[in-house]
């Protein structure tokens, strides 16, 4: 569904971002982009809508090959959540926002209103809609960009640091809800603990390029493998010193011990 074909990318004043990618993604499946800062996910997503286009290679999105003369067909097809919800809400009212799309691709005030709606109870938002999106907190910001997305109906959904700026209960429900949505979706996140809940697959990128592909916790575990891309283990994935089947180790030993380190 998705095929990314040798593509390299050099922004105006010369820096080479993405050089030579190649990927295949498959329909439904959820796949975190990771890497250091600087690594490529955030242009390689742009690649993907056209909002920039490769110097060499092809992206493809169903078929449709990512160009200047196919953008309206991509971007029906493929929804991009900004890593600042700021760039992207813009209306007075959060419901107006998530209507924004349908309205501007003329589907019509009764499908536009259907799509709104479920949109907001996908996100669990029916409660916001009537508020201002700039006045919200940033977790509900997120959830509002998100469903201003999936209005649109996308076949794939492209997140840039969904969980970045979130607080533990806030970002524990967006995990939720990445979850249980049904489309295909790209993930580009530091939060590698997002990677092992909710994706099926991870491409790590380093400087531009492909350095791993597959499974989340076979390629995540790999100390000396993240280390070498600038990324560490998830927390999930260590032993815990202190913290023992989730329990204080410390705490369990009961009185008598009072080495905390
Ligand atoms: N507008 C730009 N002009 C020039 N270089 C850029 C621009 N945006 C990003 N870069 C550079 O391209 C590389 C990849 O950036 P980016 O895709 O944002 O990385 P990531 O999202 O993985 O942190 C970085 O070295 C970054 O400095
Ligand atoms: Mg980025």
């Amino acid at each position: 569904m998705i095929k990314i074909e040798g593509v390299s990318f050099t922004y105006p004043d010369g820096h080479k971002a993405i050089d030579n990618v190649n990927i295949k993604i498959g329909s439904n499946e959820t796949v975190g982009i990771v890497g250091a800062n600087g690594a490529g996910k955030s242009t390689l997503l742009k690649l993907l809508t056209g909002i920039d286009f490769p110097e060499q290679g092809s992206l493809e999105v169903n078929g449709i090959k990512v160009r200047k003369d196919t953008l309206r067909e991509v971007r029906k097809n493929v929804g991009i959540v900004f890593q600042n919800p700021d760039e992207q809400l813009f209306m007075t009212k959060v419901r107006d926002d998530i209507a924004f799309g349908p309205r501007n691709y003329g589907m019509g005030e009764a499908e536009t209103q259907r799509r709104t709606e479920k949109a907001l109870k996908a996100l669990e938002i029916e409660h916001l809609g009537e508020r201002a999106p700039h006045k919200l907190s940033g977790g509900e910001k997120r959830s509002v960009a998100i469903a201003s997305v999936l209005s649109m109906e996308p076949s794939v959904l492209l997140l840039d640091e969904p969980s970045s700026f979130l607080d533990p209960k806030c970002r524990r429900n967006l995990i939720r809800i990445l979850q249980e949505l049904e489309l295909t979706q790209i993930i580009a996140t530091h939060d590698l603990d997002l990677v092992l809940d909710v994706c099926d697959r991870v491409v790590v990128l380093q400087r531009g390029s492909v350095f791993a592909d597959g499974k989340p916790i076979e390629i995540l575990s790999q100390g000396q493998l993240m280390s070498e891309c600038g990324l560490e283990t998830p927390l999930t994935l260590m032993s815990c010193p202190i913290l023992e089947n989730g329990c204080c180790r410390y705490a369990a030993e009961g009185s008598g011990n009072d080495e905390r380190p």
